[in-house]
């Protein structure tokens, strides 16, 4: 549906205002981290697959959790704010959007992050089993990895393995395509045009 495959980056930006209907409020029970046990606003639809996602994980005996769904364009000023002060200017806008251009304001992307013998991994690579495997199967859940690996030129953001974004029916074409969802909007208009 349309309403999922909203384009939101540094070209296409968020009122300061918004905030979208559809949420719920979770509160993630999370062995070993006290901080990942506090509540997170998500939209019921990505709530719905997230959870058949996580279920199919534990068959394989993968476990995921979300860090960070829906950020407030305040909150998203607070994250900036302290990365800047971590690590100065130009490296925190290679990972953090500026405020009114963070999807995480549509409350459709998560940071998740993994639970191994009761210890949680939030700084996911390409070395761990759990990530390929979401990588490979969360579009099945209508899920993508957002900001890809040599991608970073058309994202404008560098390469997040565990951020990803809920885009619904279009994630398999996606995936199959090896597609960014700019890329996909990109070819939208493309045919729009040709249609003409
Ligand atoms: N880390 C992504 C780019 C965000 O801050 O929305
Ligand atoms: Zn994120």
């Amino acid at each position: 549906m349309e309403k999922y495959s909203k384009l939101v980056n540094k070209d296409y930006r968020l009122n300061k205002n918004y905030r979208p209907s559809n949420m719920i409020l979770i509160e993630p029970k999370v062995k070993g981290n006290i901080s990942a046990n506090r509540k997170i606003w998500i939209n019921k639809e990505t709530l719905k697959k997230w959870n058949l996602l996580v279920e199919e994980a534990k068959k394989e005996n993968y476990s995921f959790a979300i860090s960070s769904c829906y950020r407030s364009y305040s909150y998203q000023e607070k994250v900036l704010k302290y990365y800047i002060a971590k690590e100065g200017i130009t490296e925190a806008l290679k990972h953090v959007a500026i405020p009114g251009t963070s999807e995480h304001q549509t409350s459709l992307a998560i940071d998740y992050f993994i639970t191994r013998e009761n210890k949680n991994y939030y700084d996911i690579n390409d070395t761990m089993e759990e990530y390929a495997w979401i990588k490979n199967n969360c579009y099945k859940y209508g899920f993508i990895i957002r900001y890809p690996k040599d991608k970073e030129y058309i994202t404008g953001y560098i390469y997040e393995p565990w951020h990803l974004r809920f885009v619904g029916d279009i994630a398999s074409y996606l995936y199959q395509n090896n597609l960014t969802l700019e890329e996909y909007h990109k070819e939208k208009i493309k045919v729009k045009e040709i249609c003409r």
